[in-house]
């Protein structure tokens, strides 16, 4: 018997980030946004924990305990006085080390699949609680949809979506390690105030709305210029998709996947086309949004 779970990426909307907090955190006012990229994350019993992972970009999953899919299970067993023994096996679409919370959600897949496998019927409550152990980002990826984290990203609150909107993801050479970029944000605003983060109104309205446009003229992330800094190459790829016609350009989160939002599922193929046709990215990949949280199948 096996159990698979199926769990979206994320780009951030809003990403504003406050100062440094005495623990190294941010607190943040973070807008998430489930996209339609999965990951699906397959539990099987097996004599000890073990993780295999299959894709593009499998060669540069961890398959050790640093996985946080096997954070998951080791946590999750803990607290019911369970061995951790299962095979999780990962069939990895989301971008490694990208920025889209790819090992959020296979972690969020991992803590469903394992619960459902053994049976131990955690509420809501706790998987939310053992998530937000696990990472500041992994709660949103068990939710999806659409939600405002504040404190480092993990208190949630789930927000209204009046329709779908297309977005565009350019997948670049390379990964970014997220505490890099907070430790060059942290550079970057050395002597300068940093104001408190609060979510932008105008951007909560468009997104209830529906409105593409409102969106994309409300859009933004704190984390830019740090991740621009780190990996400057990922300016000539915002061009690129700006100049063929996307309605908003931007770094999904930490980077360096970049994410553009178009006007329609036509405007992204288009879009995604020229960004291959740019040569500044190693891929791009369309997908809808909003989607759903982890999935049992
Ligand atoms: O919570 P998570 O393990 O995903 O965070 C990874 C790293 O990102 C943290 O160690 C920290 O350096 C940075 N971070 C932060 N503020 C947040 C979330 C993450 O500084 N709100």
């Amino acid at each position: 018997m096996s159990v698979t779970v199926r769990v979206p990426a994320k780009v951030n909307v809003q990403l504003a980030v406050g100062g440094a907090r005495p623990d190294g955190f941010h607190d943040l006012a973070n807008v998430f946004l489930a996209v339609g990229l999965y990951d699906e994350v397959t539990a099987t019993p097996a004599d000890e924990l073990r993780i295999t992972c299959e894709g593009p970009d499998a060669a540069q999953v961890p398959l050790d305990r640093t996985n946080l899919a096997a954070r998951a299970a080791i946590a999750l067993a803990a607290r019911h006085g369970l061995a951790p023994d299962v095979h999780l096996h990962i069939a990895k679409d989301i971008p490694v080390a990208g920025g889209m919370a790819g090992g959020s959600a296979d972690a969020a897949g991992a803590l469903l699949a394992c619960d459902t496998l053994w049976g131990t019927n955690a509420s809501r409550g706790e998987l939310l609680d053992i998530c937000a152990e696990l990472g500041s980002d992994v709660p949103f990826s068990l939710v999806g949809g659409a939600a405002l984290g504040t404190g480092r990203g993990e208190r949630l609150r789930e927000l209204e979506v009046g329709g779908t909107f297309h977005w565009v993801f350019a997948v670049a050479d390379g990964g970014l390690s997220t505490p890099a970029v907070y430790g060059e944000f942290d550079r970057l605003s050395e002597g300068v105030r940093v104001p408190e983060p609060v979510a932008s109104q105008e951007l909560l309205d468009a997104l209830a709305k529906g409105d593409a446009v409102a969106l994309a003229a409300a859009v933004s992330n704190d984390l830019q210029p740090a991740a621009l800094s780190l990996f400057p190459s990922l300016t000539g790829t915002l061009e690129a998709g700006r100049a063929a016609g996307a309605l908003a350009a931007l770094v999904s989160g930490s980077g360096p996947t970049t994410a553009f939002l178009t006007r329609d599922a036509d405007g992204a193929k288009a879009v995604a086309q020229a960004l291959l046709a740019s040569g500044t990215c190693r891929t791009a990949r369309v997908a809808p949004s909003p989607a759903p949280g982890a999935t049992v199948l």
